[in-house]
């Protein structure tokens, strides 16, 4: 378990070298400090405390006290400090390399874990997998205190000192049981916390429908559950701990009560009662280092069980980077062969085949769920194909450089996703456009009339997921980051599926406005938008069923004629 900790945290601890090895030679010093300060004990009450001592001796004694305390200051604060700042400072590593993971995970593991897990990952397990190097230290000084005080006692009387290392087994095998117990409870605590995150994280989110449907209370008891679900494991290792202190307290009275009694002969044979006091301190003070020790070893635990988990996600294969480079210039087109995929059981491309040629506009309709938002995936690259061929300028999908093939297309989609932060911002995301291309691109996207009329115009910050602009604005503005982003090829997936009619006909005008001469591959959920593209394909059941232009399909019985009228009714 030990090793496993070191290990694992090895290299986020390795850059703080100096303060690593200075935290651990502070523990000496703070064990010293500890015992020097039990070997004081005795003078204090001997010559201190005796009005027959000379000034002189009263004086050294003060400032050895003295001196000690001084030691004493610096030593604690470094040591502890040291060992917090290497703490947090690994967290941080930790959580940025867990966060830079997700980034760089393929599609697939979105979709089968909870975004609570994954959040509680990030700022939980990064937390306590880090607490490890303390208790790691912890594992070190507290054995070394216990060593000092257990030297100082037997100085002091090893005769007593012997009756109560009798009752120490019993003090270790309380604190090992609570420990184990503790620890076994301890993964049922973190997953019932990661489930009370993901409850209050879809709470937030889905905070217009919980009210559309007056979903609150329901919505609330969910939460409630998970709540008294977490408090409940929690409180199972709460009663173990709790159980625990007066069980040593237990200990402690009959090791004491036997001290007495031993003491009493012993004081007959000449222990002197500043020696019985240095022995009582010594003893009493040997417990919490024993105490110590052991919630280290639970901690230690949590620790390697958290870390199990991190190491989980971040030994996760990446989505691929190799792959040969590609202009961001689409010169021919795209070419599907083929091409039957599954997400996992169901099929949902039966061996489908179709052209997308350069600078054309194609269409893809059909009955939902008949699998267009899918080939819009396979063609980001989102997920693999390992059945059929998709060509582009006559190369394997599987060939190319995943970064290289995105900088083809430009997404804009029924899931409207915009940041937290300025209109501005939002369209640059991070690259440096000039104010004239920004208003350009509002202008050819429509959204420039409305903008302006902001007080803040395009510095507006937009709330989470651009709450504060109607479904059309925000997705203007998407229109209209395509647009600054230039690429060559532009996915339409259902963009205007959520929008109400008014909405539908200017964003649908912004898109027309953006196409210019680009290659377009546009999802139609309205038959009414795309009678004007080059080329329609019919999807039905994961195959192209028909293809050709508004009017041919149209002349023909068929699918796209049925899809029309249900449309058009
Ligand atoms: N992430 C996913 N995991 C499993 N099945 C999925 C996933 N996404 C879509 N599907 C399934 O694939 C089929 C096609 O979906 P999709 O391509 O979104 O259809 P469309 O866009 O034509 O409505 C549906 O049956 C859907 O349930
Ligand atoms: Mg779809």
């Amino acid at each position: 378990m030990f090793r496993f900790v070191f290990n694992a945290l090895y290299p986020y601890v390795k850059p703080y070298k100096v303060k690593v090895f200075g935290a651990i030679f502070l523990s000496f010093v703070l064990a010293g400090v500890g015992a020097m300060n039990m070997r004081l004990l005795k003078p204090i009450f001997e010559s201190g405390l005796n009005p027959e001592s000379s000034q002189d001796e009263i004086i050294s004694l003060a400032l050895i006290l003295l001196g000690l305390g001084l030691i004493n200051f610096p030593a604690r604060f470094f040591h502890f400090y040291w060992i917090r700042f290497i703490v947090d400072k690994a967290t941080c590593e930790l959580r940025e390399n867990i966060f830079k993971k997700l980034q760089y995970l393929p599609t697939s593991f979105f979709t089968k874990n909870k975004q609570g897990t994954m959040v509680s990952s990030i700022l939980n397990d990064a937390h306590i997998f880090s607490n490890g190097f303390r208790a790691c230290v912890d594992l070190l000084r507290e054995p070394l205190k216990a060593l000092a005080y257990l030297g100082m006692a037997l100085y002091y009387d090893w005769q007593l000192t012997l009756v109560v290392v009798v009752i120490t087994p019993f003090l270790i095998g309380i604190f090992n049981v609570s420990g184990k117990k503790v620890k076994n409870n301890q993964s049922h605590v973190q997953e019932d916390q990661a489930e009370l995150t993901h409850n209050i994280s879809e709470g937030i989110a889905g905070h217009k429908l919980s009210k559309a449907f007056n979903l609150q209370e329901f919505i609330i008891n969910r939460f409630r559950k998970a709540q008294d679900k977490f408090f409940n494991s929690q409180m199972r290792t709460t009663f173990v701990e709790e159980m625990a202190h007066p069980f040593v307290e237990v200990v402690g009275t009959v090791a004491f009560s036997l001290v007495i009694i031993f003491a009493y002969f012993r004081m007959k044979d000449g222990l002197t009662v500043g020696e019985f006091i240095g022995f009582v301190g010594s003893l009493a003070l040997l417990m919490d280092p024993i105490r110590k020790f052991s919630q280290a070893n639970v901690k230690l635990s949590q620790a390697k069980a958290a870390g199990e988990r991190i190491f989980k996600v971040l030994d996760l294969e990446e989505e691929r980077s190799s792959g040969e480079k590609i202009t961001s210039h689409l010169h021919k087109g795209i070419e599907v062969r083929d091409l039957s995929f599954s997400y996992g059981e169901n099929q949902v491309l039966n061996s489908l085949s179709l052209d997308i040629p350069k600078g054309k506009k194609v269409a893809l309709v059909g009955l939902s769920g008949s699998g267009k938002s899918t080939l819009i995936n396979l063609l980001l690259g989102l997920y693999d194909v390992d059945r059929g061929t998709i060509k582009i300028d006559g190369k394997d999908i599987n060939d190319i450089n995943l970064k290289s093939l995105r900088d083809l297309y430009g997404l804009v989609s029924q899931d409207i996703f915009l940041f937290h932060d300025s209109i501005e911002e939002n369209l640059k995301l991070g690259e440096r456009f000039t104010d004239e291309q920004i208003k350009n691109s509002l202008a050819v996207s429509y959204a420039d009339e409305y903008i302006n009329q902001l007080p803040e115009g395009m510095r507006t910050v937009i709330g989470d997921r651009g709450a504060r602009l109607s479904g059309g604005q925000q997705q203007r503005i998407t229109i209209a980051r395509a647009f600054l982003q230039n690429n060559d090829i532009l996915l339409f997936d259902e963009a205007t599926s959520a929008l109400d009619n008014e909405s539908e006909k200017i964003v649908q005008k912004a898109m027309e406005s953006i196409s210019g001469n680009k290659t377009v591959v546009a999802v139609a959920h309205r038959l009414t938008t795309i009678q004007n593209y080059d080329i329609i394909y019919v999807f039905k059941e994961g195959r192209v069923v028909q293809s050709g232009t508004h009017s041919e399909l149209l002349s023909i019985d068929g699918e796209y004629k049925k899809l029309y009228e249900l449309s058009s009714d």
